[in-house]
C-alpha cells in the first residue's frame, strides 16, 4: 500500500530536528530525494518507494518503534499532564522524536512493564476488551493470602462497582502479615489488581507488571529505564494482540 507522509515530518520523527530546522536543512540543500535537491520541505514522499538523503547519507527510515519501560512509581502513564511527570517526559531524548505513547496504563505507584509505541493499531490490538490479553503482576500484599483467595479469583470475585472479574489465576509465592504473589488476569479494569485484593479484604502495598500478552519485562531494566524491543520481542507483542494488529 502507498502511504505518503510529508518530508518535514518524516524527517522531524525521524530525529532530524524541528519542522523550522528541517526547513533550514531544506534551504540549505542539505535534503534530496532520490538524488534530486528537494526545495519544498513540504513535499509529500512514500519512504517505502524512495531514497531520501540527508547531507549525502541516507535515511533509515522507521515507521514504528516499540519500547520497553520499566515504569518507576511516581510518573503517570501519559503523554502529557499539567502537573505531574509522564512517562513520555521520562524517555530518553533520542525517542522523544516518535511521538510514542503507552500501551495502557499502570497506576501512579505501579512499575513494571510498559510498552511505548506509535503503532496504533498494535496497541488498539492490546488493549481491545474483546482480545482478553494476559496480564501478570507481582504484588506484595497485606494479608494471609491463601488457597482460599486462589479459588475466588479462579471464580471471579465482585468488586466494589458490582462488576464480577474473569478468572484470574494467582500464585501464592510467600504467605505471612505480608504476603508475595503473582496473579495473571485477562481484563485490564480501573485498578483492577487492586480492587481484587480489596474485594477479599486484603491491601495492594506494592505493585508491578511482570508480562504482557508473550512478552515479559527485562528484570535488567532499573525502575526508569527503557529499551528498544528486540526483533523477537517485538514479534511476540504482537502475537498477544491475535491477528491483524500488526503494525
Ligand atoms: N491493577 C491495578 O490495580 N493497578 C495497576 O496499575 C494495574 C493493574
Amino acid at each position: 500500500m502507498r502511504e505518503t507522509q510529508r518530508l518535514d515530518k518524516l524527517l522531524s520523527n525521524s530525529g532530524y530536528g524541528s519542522r523550522r530546522e528541517i526547513k533550514e536543512l531544506v534551504k540549505r540543500g542539505a535534503v534530496s530525494v532520490d538524488n534530486v535537491t528537494v526545495r519544498d520541505e513540504g513535499m509529500h514522499i512514500d519512504p517505502k518507494t524512495v531514497v531520501v538523503k540527508i547531507n549525502g547519507q541516507v535515511l533509515n527510515y522507521r515507521r514504528y518503534v516499540y519500547v520497553m519501560m520499566n515504569k518507576p512509581s511516581g510518573v503517570v502513564s501519559a503523554t502529557y499532564d499539567s502537573k505531574l511527570k509522564t512517562v513520555a517526559d521520562i524517555l530518553p531524548e533520542r525517542y522523544k522524536c516518535f511521538g510514542l505513547f503507552p500501551i495502557g496504563r499502570l497506576d501512579i505507584d505501579t512499575e513494571g512493564l510498559l510498552v511505548m509505541t506509535n503503532d496504533g493499531q498494535l496497541a488498539h490490538g492490546l488493549l481491545s476488551p474483546k482480545k482478553h490479553v494476559r496480564k501478570k503482576y507481582y504484588a506484595l500484599v497485606r494479608g494471609r493470602v491463601d488457597r482460599e483467595d486462589a479459588v475466588l479469583f479462579q471464580r471471579g470475585v465482585v468488586l466494589d462497582d458490582g462488576y464480577k472479574t474473569m478468572p484470574a489465576v494467582l500464585d501464592i509465592l510467600r504467605q505471612g502479615e505480608f504476603s508475595e504473589v503473582e496473579l495473571v488476569i485477562y481484563e485490564g479494569k480501573f485498578h483492577q489488581v487492586k480492587r481484587m485484593f480489596k474485594a477479599v479484604g486484603k491491601e495492594v502495598k506494592y505493585l508491578k507488571r511482570v508480562e504482557m500478552g508473550k512478552l515479559k519485562l527485562d528484570e535488567g531494566l532499573k525502575p526508569g529505564e527503557c529499551r528498544e524491543l528486540a526483533p523477537e520481542e517485538e514479534k511476540l507483542l504482537k502475537d498477544s494482540a491475535g491477528p491483524n494488529s500488526a503494525g
